[in-house]
């Protein structure tokens, strides 16, 4: 994710006017490490997911309603598939399913492939997986801007608070770039 210091997410529902391109080689080499990524759909519509440029990467789509844009070339490709819940609607690519009424998530993580899986939001998954509490690190971009409104923030709704430890920090520029890792 990447973040204003005053915690604004996106610029009009967009995060790309906040980051530049090193935060852009900082996603790549996440992504370079990652089995499988995970986002949500309201992601996944709002910053127009295409598939990856890292050949074989599969991206799952989050969405408990599975109304979802079917003919957007994430899924044309093949790279794309959803991950919901066992009593949602057919879908015509591949899915994954765990929960009967809502998506369980650790359900889910237990049929991807072994590896890094590599979340990228948005704030509802996020919050989501931090109450399930199944995120073992966050790699934040502070981004030198101060929005003028706002928005969505890194997590939408509470959860527990959780301590996390710092184990890189980098800078690029104006950008900073930390990775926190969770205490066990
Ligand atoms: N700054 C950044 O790094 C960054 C990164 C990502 C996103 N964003 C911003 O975040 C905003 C979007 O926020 P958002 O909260 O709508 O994002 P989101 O979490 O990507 O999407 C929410 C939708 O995803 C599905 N979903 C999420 N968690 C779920 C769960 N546990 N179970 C079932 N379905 C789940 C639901 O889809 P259905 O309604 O289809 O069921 C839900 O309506 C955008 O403005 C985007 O730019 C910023």
């Amino acid at each position: 994710m990447i973040s204003t210091p005053d915690g604004e997410i996106d610029v009009n529902g967009r995060s790309g006017p906040l980051g530049g391109p090193a935060d852009q080689q900082r996603l790549i080499g996440l992504r370079a490490q990652a089995a499988v990524v995970l986002v949500g759909a309201g992601t996944a519509k709002g910053e127009g997911y295409g598939p990856p440029s890292k050949q074989g990467l599969r991206i799952g789509v989050v969405s408990k309603s599975c109304n979802v844009d079917f003919s957007a070339p994430l899924f044309t490709s093949g790279a794309g598939f959803v991950v919901t819940s066992t009593s949602a609607p057919t879908v015509p690519v591949d899915s994954i399913r765990a929960g009967e009424t809502e998506v369980d998530l650790l359900g889910v993580l237990q049929q991807l492939p072994a590896g890094l899986i590599h979340v990228e939001g948005g704030p509802t998954l996020n919050a989501a997986l931090l109450n399930a509490d199944l995120v073992d690190a966050i790699n934040l971009t502070v981004s030198p801007h101060i929005g003028g409104r706002r928005g969505p923030s890194l997590s939408y709704a509470p959860h527990a608070l959780r301590a996390f430890t710092l184990s890189n920090l980098e800078t690029n520029g104006d950008f900073v770039f930390v990775r926190y890792e969770r205490n066990k």
